[in-house]
């Protein structure tokens, strides 16, 4: 496969066009934002791990029957995707209360849900992704109700493979975000990445924080959370 010219560079990865019109290189680096791109920095490491990590993840999810764009790990950190428009919302489901969740509904951190939550956020960086229901989507033409359904229930079903997968690996999940494309017969797949910095990671037993809150709050530790994350789940 011959990587090609940069087609778009986002805040974490960079996407490379191949010789096949149909599939694309995502570049995993090690540059880390937080706040809508106002809080930068430098997670030594970050992208070898996220790419490893998320193609563990996305081979477990398609072994279950989740559609992924995912193809072939390439390298530390380029893997090769199908290529898809991606539906502009960003999805998020919660197990625990923290985040944006805690700050919003004037709560603590650490409250488990009896059910999941789930949330969609318009993805538009100029205007902060602002929160959305399925109704504001559907207005403004962002994705259909078919889509939309189809979303929703893979969404569910891959917390249920995630949060499973992840218990047994001593890390609970807290949250997280999942973006979808479309194939160019319109099938939805799972696209993007899931990794530290898209879940919110806690070790079971402490509560300690394994993801980019470290980052986000400034709290230390960044780079060790990210390599513990990756200990765990495919070691070293
Ligand atoms: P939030 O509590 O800040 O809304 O974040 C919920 C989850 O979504 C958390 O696991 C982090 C993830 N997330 C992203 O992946 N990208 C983002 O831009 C934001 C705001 C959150």
């Amino acid at each position: 496969m011959e990587k090609r010219e940069q087609m778009y560079e986002g805040k974490a990865k960079k996407v490379f066009a191949t010789d096949d019109d149909s599939l694309c290189i995502v570049s995993y680096k090690d540059d880390a934002t937080a706040f809508n791109g106002e809080k930068r920095g430098t997670i030594m490491g970050k992208g070898v791990i996220n790419n490893r990590l998320t193609n563990r993840l996305m081979r477990l999810l398609m072994d279950n029957g989740i559609p992924t764009h995912f193809v072939e790990e390439l390298s530390e950190r380029d893997t090769l995707v199908r290529r898809v428009s991606i539906v502009p919302l960003e999805v998020i489901i919660r197990n625990i209360s923290a985040g944006s969740f805690a700050k919003r509904y004037g709560v603590e951190e650490g409250i488990v849900f009896a059910r999941p939550t789930i949330e969609f956020s318009y993805k538009n960086d100029e205007l902060g992704d602002p929160l959305m229901n399925s109704y504001h989507a559907l207005a403004l033409g962002l994705a259909t109700e078919e889509e939309i359904d189809t979303i929703k229930a893979y969404s569910f079903k891959i917390n249920e493979l995630l949060k499973a997968f992840l218990l047994e690996h001593g890390i609970e999940l807290v949250d997280f975000k999942l973006e979808f494309g479309r194939l160019p017969d319109g099938t939805i797949v799972l696209a993007d990445e899931i990794s530290p910095d898209t879940c919110r990671f806690w070790d079971v037993e402490t509560h300690e924080k394994l993801d980019k809150d470290r980052f986000r709050r400034d709290l230390g530790g960044v780079e060790d959370a990210y390599q513990e994350v990756m200990r765990r789940i495919i070691g070293d």
